[in-house]
């Protein structure tokens, strides 16, 4: 199998079989986010959720709690587009062929920057509304190299990884 094939069917199961966060997982956010910071993280999808405190818990064993705020709002643009299972990966698929879509492709792709200007208009630090707009993109010179390797390694699914491999 492909690279691409692959990333496609782990975000298909990423997405499919995410369980909703436990009252335990709820509160470890609530230690790293602001009340209204927490509101906007329980906005988005099941999976997003626990795609995000997936990644909380990765920087958090590196001994980097001071990331995981970035991490746990990265994607909270992806909300917006609207698409279920089916259509994210759709949307995924098309971007890589170079279909532009409709606006929910169209958002879906975009979702870094969208959720960039929401975070900016929030009480953040420079780090989440940074990493939220590139964290699909090139590193900006605000985020230090280390930092910034450690959150995108956060941001991955190793979970279905883990499946496909039979762990
Ligand atoms: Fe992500």
């Amino acid at each position: 199998m492909t690279r691409a094939p692959f990333h496609l069917v782990a975000r298909f199961f990423d997405v499919a079989l995410s369980k909703p966060l436990d009252s335990t997982e709820r509160a470890a956010i609530a230690r790293w986010l602001d009340p209204d910071l927490f509101e906007l993280f329980r906005e988005q999808p099941t999976a997003d959720q626990r795609h995000a405190y997936r990644g909380a818990l990765h920087v958090v064993a590196a001994g980097r709690a001071d990331l995981a705020p970035a991490v746990l709002l990265h994607d909270i643009g992806k909300r917006h587009s609207g698409l279920g299972v089916f259509g994210r990966v759709a949307a995924t698929l098309a971007e890589q062929m170079g279909i532009r879509g409709g606006n929910s492709f169209r958002i879906h792709r975009n979702h870094g920057p969208i959720g960039a200007d929401e975070l900016a208009n929030r009480d953040t630090d420079d780090i989440v509304v940074d990493f939220a707009r590139f964290h699909t993109a090139e590193r900006p010179d605000s985020i230090d190299p280390e930092s910034w390797d450690l959150l995108r390694a956060a941001d991955t699914p190793p979970k279905t990884r883990a499946l496909l491999s039979g762990r």
